[in-house]
């Protein structure tokens, strides 16, 4: 799967602190509305056919039990082999008003070992007698095999299965067949088979589609739904007349049928490839394709009808070709499917998902379009495609035995990314984007004491919630770095060489981490030289102990040491480590600006004589921040590296003047180095026109916001940065002619939008009537001559300046649009006015689903409380309603750490402490769900900020004073 949640650059620095929180709510959230959808429908799921469950024999007793129903993970004694399913979805509801598909599926198993159970997961599906009033046939494929026959049928709901007790053995090497019949809720959970919903021309659509990963196909239909359990499908799915199914396979055909008195068409799909269930995919919906077809692989792109006819599957269209072509020269593999097919759908719970052959997408990652796309919109497409493309080997081919590896798929998932996007966009330098995207934004995460190591033991990933845990930043981002950091120490051809044998070896079966070790390990043995030490020993640092080092190198003696990185100093570690938190790291440095030869630490420390310098000499390591870990100097070589940046920073590679200001920053916060010396590194921006260093410092100045824009430090703040941003404002201007041509550059173009954002945030007056002057000319003449990489920026700035007009009239866009990236961007911008009435309306609207749509609803409240207006009304607003959120937004839901997180960032005060700690106590009946532990690090953030506010006030203030003036 592709991450759901996306920061996007164009919103600029007003939005950013709120993105990362909402954005990752907006994840959240559409797993807390499929919750909650499916709790309030759970009560009348009542079985429309006979009853269908057969109590499981035996005592019931509230104790533990053993049995294997009880278990989560399915024995190995039955090993599928192949399935024939048909489905039927209904796309209008019955007399009841609920939407329901009806199916049935029979599965070909092995049978390993004797036994006399078969276990196969289902989840919410009810089942009607196939024969003699059971609830299950069983068959041997071969004729004249004895069949014992079937005791009892039962579900088993906590563990998620269909059981069926036989009253004799299994044999074992025999095949049998299992079929039944069943029905389940065609619901708007996300999850499994579900539906969704769009209006076009005014009329309702609904299309049925899927997402299976992790563990929902069970709710589909029966099957052994494990990773491992891989198998081949033979698809059919039954749908109205006008409508189109799509399936992994390629159709064979469609004929029309009569079902009841209905006319339907019936679709066959071609049997799949061996494949794991969570990459199955059914769709049937009026979408409308554009296709290719010049190629052996045939590539279409489907999605609603008008979006076809403005053309905004064309840029995905054109790309994907190549694309395809690019990971099959990587990978030194073909693609093995006849047919590529992506859909964009309205409503969808990830970023995208890479079904093998079908993979699915929000409309935002996969539809462009000229008008209203942003560059950052299109590089979110580009990205995406890249990911589930690469996916294509790394997962759907070769995929890992069990979800404890899944950082393996994901990281290389995500790695590539970059690499795909790169082959579709060469100009745009994305490749050292992942610094900032990926590496340091884990970097955060992962320097918490609260962290996890890469690799979770497969014993520790049990049920389907911790398997949906592992979707986190550190499986997706920490992944990618790693792999990235491998494929520079072992160079790209041994890389490429490794896991080239590695998808040929294990070509459509399973594998665990440490065959790709032992892959790039016969690669690197290939070349004849050698590595310190084995593949395996240099990695498992980095994957079985959690955090990355912070080498600090003594360039005075050549001295050179590491230690596991903390943000916050006092926090205790109490997760073991099999390596003491010491790691294997490849040192790639220069001296003075020149390269210099690959060095490794393997220890807690060493001495590295060619790191000892004199006079002006300097040294600068992890050049391209290809390692993943932060470096610390001595104070001269700092002042030195300082002094390079303010006379001649180009002599400083730009993503090493990125790294210079986050390393500074976080040292600071970790009481490694002074603040005043973080914020040193940001004196030459002044100077500095490239986007990774502003970037950087825009991210990490968001704390200094946060925390001083309700004191007098804001004053000599903005001053200073006013001063800083003002030359890189000025330059956009001279670039763009006055703002009226682009950049051509991508980074460029979104440093044009920080230019902006910093400077209206900073209250540069030019920057104000810039603004203004644009969005009033849109208000007064209908025509938005907005580009949309400045929307935005714009949207938000213009509005917080503005009163009532300027926000009803966005308010009304929002409404009115239907192109998914226009509407995101109003409605981030409409948390942006400083008007307190329009922002406590627009908090009520948030809770109004005919206002905004459900699934957005935490997060506008976290936009809105990160507007330093807003901040109090939200946590007012989120304080009074708790009980009714907590109820409306599900109690077991995910959504509620970005929430409680979101508006309790800027909390400081002794008095915000108390507020939270009463909260706490006030609504312990209640209860917090899945935000308990959020609450808590609230509480533990605060009592921080306050301490570092204690810290560091007055230096800061006084630093601030002294730079604005000098
Ligand atoms: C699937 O259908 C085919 C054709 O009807 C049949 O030969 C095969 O046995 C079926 N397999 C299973 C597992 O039901
Ligand atoms: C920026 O650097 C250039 C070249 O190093 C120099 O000519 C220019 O004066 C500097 N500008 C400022 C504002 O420091
Ligand atoms: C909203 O859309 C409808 C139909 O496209 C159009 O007639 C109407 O003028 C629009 N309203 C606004 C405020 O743009
Ligand atoms: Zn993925």
């Amino acid at each position: 799967m592709a991450k759901g949640f996306f920061i996007s650059k164009a919103v600029g620095i007003v939005c950013i602190v709120a993105a990362v929180g909402a954005v990752a709510t907006i994840i959240a959230l559409s797993v807390v509305y499929s919750q909650e959808k499916a709790k309030n429908n759970d009560s009348n799921l009542q079985p429309t056919k006979p009853p269908p469950v057969t109590k499981p024999p035996g005592p019931t007793t509230a104790k533990p039990s053993n049995e294997l129903w009880d278990k989560y993970r399915l024995p190995s004694n039955l090993v599928p082999n192949h399935y024939n399913v048909t489905l039927r979805p209904r796309l209008t509801p019955d007399a009841s008003g609920k939407y329901i598909f009806t199916g049935e599926s029979s599965v070909e198993f092995h049978c390993a070992e004797a036994t006399n159970l078969i276990l196969i997961h289902s989840h919410k599906l009810t089942y009607s007698p196939v024969s003699n009033g059971l609830l299950a046939r069983l068959t041997a494929v071969n004729n004249g095999d004895t069949v014992p026959g079937i005791e009892s049928v039962w579900l088993q709901n906590e563990t998620q299965y269909l059981v069926v007790q036989l009253k004799g053995d299994l044999t074992k090497g025999n095949y049998y067949i299992l079929e039944t019949i069943f029905e389940g809720e065609l619901a708007d959970d996300l999850g499994g088979f579900y539906r969704s919903e769009y209006t076009e021309n005014g009329v309702k659509k609904v299309i049925a589609t899927t997402q299976m990963e992790a563990t929902d196909a069970r709710k589909a239909f029966p099957c052994f739904d494990e990773p491992e359990m891989k198998a081949t499908f033979d698809i059919t799915l039954i749908h109205d007349l006008g409508t189109v199914a799509l399936s992994n396979g390629k159709e064979i055909e469609t004929t029309e049928d009569t079902m009841g008195d209905v006319k339907v068409l019936k679709t066959k799909f071609e049997r799949t490839e061996r494949m794991s269930t969570y990459l199955l995919a059914f769709i049937v919906s009026e979408f409308d394709f554009i296709q290719d077809n010049s190629d052996d692989v045939l590539i279409r792109i489907f999605a609603r009808k008008p979006a076809i006819a403005a053309g905004q599957g064309e840029y995905a269209l054109n790309k994907t070709g190549p694309m395809l072509k690019f990971f099959e020269e990587y990978y030194n593999y073909s693609y093995p499917l006849p047919k590529s097919d992506q859909v964009g759908l309205p409503d969808f719970p990830f970023g995208a998902m890479e079904n093998w052959g079908l993979i699915t997408y929000r409309e935002t990652a996969l539809l462009y379009d000229e008008e209203y796309s942003s560059n950052s919109d299109k590089e979110r497409i580009a990205t995406v495609i890249a990911h589930e493309l690469a996916h294509m080997w790394f997962s759907n081919l070769v995929t890992m035995r069990w979800w404890n590896d899944l950082w393996l798929n994901e990281g290389f998932a995500t790695y590539g990314e970059y690499l795909g996007a790169h082959q579709a966009e060469p100009t745009w330098n994305i490749k050292d984007l992942i610094v900032l995207n990926d590496v340091h934004r884990v970097f955060a995460v992962d320097a918490l004491a609260s962290s996890h190591p890469l690799s979770s033991k497969e014993e520790d990933i049990q049920k389907p919630a911790q398997i949906n845990e592992l979707f986190d930043t550190i499986t997706y981002s920490k992944g990618a770095s790693i792999v990235r950091m491998m494929s520079d120490f072992l160079t790209e051809d041994v890389f490429e060489q490794g896991f080239q044998t590695y998808l040929k070896a294990f070509a459509f079966q399973n594998t665990v981490y440490t065959d790709l070790w032992t892959h790039l390990q016969m690669a690197v043995d290939a070349t004849g030289t050698a590595l310190p030490q084995s593949v395996n020993n240099i990695m498992n640092t980095w994957v079985l102990q959690m955090g990355f080092p912070v080498v600090t190198i003594n360039t005075a003696t050549g001295d050179v040491s590491q230690k596991h990185f903390l943000l916050d100093p006092e926090s205790v570690v109490t997760t073991p480590s099999p390596y003491n938190y010491e790691w294997i790291v490849p040192m790639r440095w220069m001296k003075t600006g020149a390269v210099q030869a690959l060095t490794w630490l393997e220890t807690k420390s060493a001495s590295i004589p060619a790191m000892k310098v004199t006079g002006n000499d300097w040294v600068l390591a992890n050049i391209d921040v290809a390692g993943y870990y932060r470096v610390n100097y001595d104070q001269a070589n700092w002042d030195k590296l300082l002094n390079a940046l303010n006379t001649n920073h180009e002599v400083i590679p730009v993503i090493n003047r990125a790294q210079l200001v986050d390393d500074a920053f976080n040292l600071a916060r970790a009481k490694i180095i002074q603040t005043v010396q973080a914020l040193e590194t940001t004196t030459y921006l002044n100077n500095e026109t490239a986007y990774m260093p502003w970037a950087s410092a825009i991210n990490n100045l968001d704390y200094f916001y946060l925390m001083f824009d309700r004191s007098e430090v804001y004053g000599p703040m903005q001053d200073y940065l006013r001063k800083q941003v003002t030359p890189l404002f000025n330059y956009y201007k001279d670039l763009t002619g006055n703002w009226a041509d682009v950049p051509t550059g991508h980074m460029d173009q979104y440093n044009e939008v920080n230019a902006i954002s910093l400077a209206c945030r900073t209250d540069l007056q030019e920057c104000q009537e810039l603004t203004t002057t644009w969005f009033r000319d849109w208000m007064n003449t209908g025509v938005n001559k907005i580009h949309p990489n400045l929307r935005s920026t714009m949207y938000c700035n213009a509005i917080a300046t503005g009163g009532a007009a300027e926000w009803e009239f966005a308010w009304d866009k929002f409404k009115n649009t239907s192109i998914a990236a226009e509407v995101d961007k109003l409605r981030i911008a409409l948390a942006c006015t400083k008007q307190a009435w329009l922002l406590n309306r627009y908090l009520e609207y948030a809770l109004n689903p005919n206002m905004i749509r459900k699934q957005d609803a935490m997060s506008t409240i976290v936009y809105i409380a990160n507007n330093v207006i807003g901040q109090s009304l939200a946590w007012d607003f989120v304080r009074a309603r708790w009980s009714y959120i907590f109820s409306q937004y599900g109690s077991e839901s995910n959504s509620f750490p970005n929430l409680i997180n979101g508006v309790t960032e800027r909390f400081s005060t002794e008095f915000e402490l108390q507020q939270l700690k009463q909260f706490k106590a006030d609504n312990a009946e209640v209860g917090f769900g899945s935000g308990t532990l959020a609450l808590d690090q609230s509480i533990e953030r605060t009592v921080a900020n306050i301490k570092w506010i204690a810290e560091n006030k007055n230096n800061v203030l006084n630093w601030f004073i002294a730079e604005s003036k000098s």
